[in-house]
């Protein structure tokens, strides 16, 4: 028998349990030529503000072992634009739409859900808590402004919110439960890690902000063990995200707590890689006889006490 891929998330209703992660997916609909996009459980957009930005100036990308640095600095359109074509695009592709929003300070998050809380073709909301605030301050670095961003955009969005949380934190378990008390329909856990690379040919930074985000396969245990600390203090649901190339990779996710998962950096390799860590999820199912994607979460075996 095939195995049922569907998850709810949040209260939203998934084909199948792999997303895009945002930034790594254009604002989604780009990538129609190249991918069946209807086969994704949900497309998460590029963090969108309200008002346009450039982003950072070039270097923005490099390499490093195992995965990249990145420091693109919220280059978007901002969301009066969004709103217009892209979003008309996005929501013809049939697959439930999650727009990630960002701001320098609890207003312009609230003023970016409030534009976007009148479009029905919006599924939810990913807050990207991982940018710095008008202090410099990672926004997730900062409990009590992480609280009060979570609850203004609450207060205003008819659709649920995921706050996707930064993972170097003292507490990953505290912060996921303060996100949820804050009302938060769900987490992203996570963000990328804080990174610097430096050219030994010519001794400057990698990056033009000289520091960045890394994300790629490099990070995937740190972002597992993340999920895996969060799930027990949590109600809510967790999207696991870092480092996801395959399906076993996405399995290993939600065995270690996530209800469903985000790729990133595996669909700037190959845009068809989305794709195969879905046959790949459906294989293993198929394979253990599990009859469904839901069944894995939280399912790691744990025969060892821990201390
Ligand atoms: C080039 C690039 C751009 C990104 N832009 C965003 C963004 O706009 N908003 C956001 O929340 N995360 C952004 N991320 C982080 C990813 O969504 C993801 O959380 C992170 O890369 C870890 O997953 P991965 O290892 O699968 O890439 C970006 C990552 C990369 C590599």
């Amino acid at each position: 028998m095939k195995p049922n891929l569907n998850v709810n998330f949040a209260g939203i209703k998934l084909k199948n349990p792999v997303l895009s992660a945002s930034g790594t997916f254009g604002y989604g609909y780009e990538l129609a030529d190249l991918i069946p996009l209807k086969k994704i459980g949900a497309i998460i957009t590029k963090t969108i503000t309200f008002e346009p930005r450039p982003g950072n100036p070039q270097p923005r990308i490099a390499e490093v072992e195992g995965g990249m640095l990145n420091t693109i600095g919220l280059q978007n359109i901002g969301v009066k634009a969004f709103v217009g074509d892209p979003l008309e695009k996005l929501a013809k592709i049939g697959v439930p739409v999650f727009v990630s929003v960002a701001g320098h300070s609890l207003e312009e998050y609230a003023q970016s859900a409030k534009v976007l809380s009148s479009y029905k073709e919006i599924s939810a909301i990913e807050l990207n808590l991982s940018c710095p605030n008008l202090k410099k301050k990672i926004v997730c670095h900062d409990l009590p402004l992480t609280a009060d961003v979570i609850k203004s955009v609450k207060k205003i969005s008819k659709v649920p919110v995921i706050a996707k949380l930064s993972p170097l934190v003292a507490d990953i378990a505290e912060l996921s439960l303060a996100a949820q008390n804050a009302g938060a329909d769900g987490v992203t856990i996570a963000n990328t890690y804080p990174a610097m690379a430096i050219d030994v040919k010519t001794f400057k930074p990698k990056l033009s902000t000289v520091k960045g985000g890394m994300s790629g396969p490099c990070i995937k245990p740190m972002s597992v063990r993340a999920v895996y600390d969060a799930y027990p203090v949590l109600k809510i649901p967790i999207l696991g995200c870092g480092g996801i190339t395959s399906g076993q990779d996405a399995v290993e996710f939600m065995l270690a707590g996530a209800a469903a998962v985000s790729v990133g950096s595996a669909s700037l390799v190959s845009a068809q890689n989305i794709i195969k860590i879905i046959d790949g999820i459906e294989k293993i199912l198929a394979e253990k006889n599990i009859s469904s994607a839901a069944a894995l979460t939280g399912k790691i075996n744990q025969a060892v006490n821990i201390c």
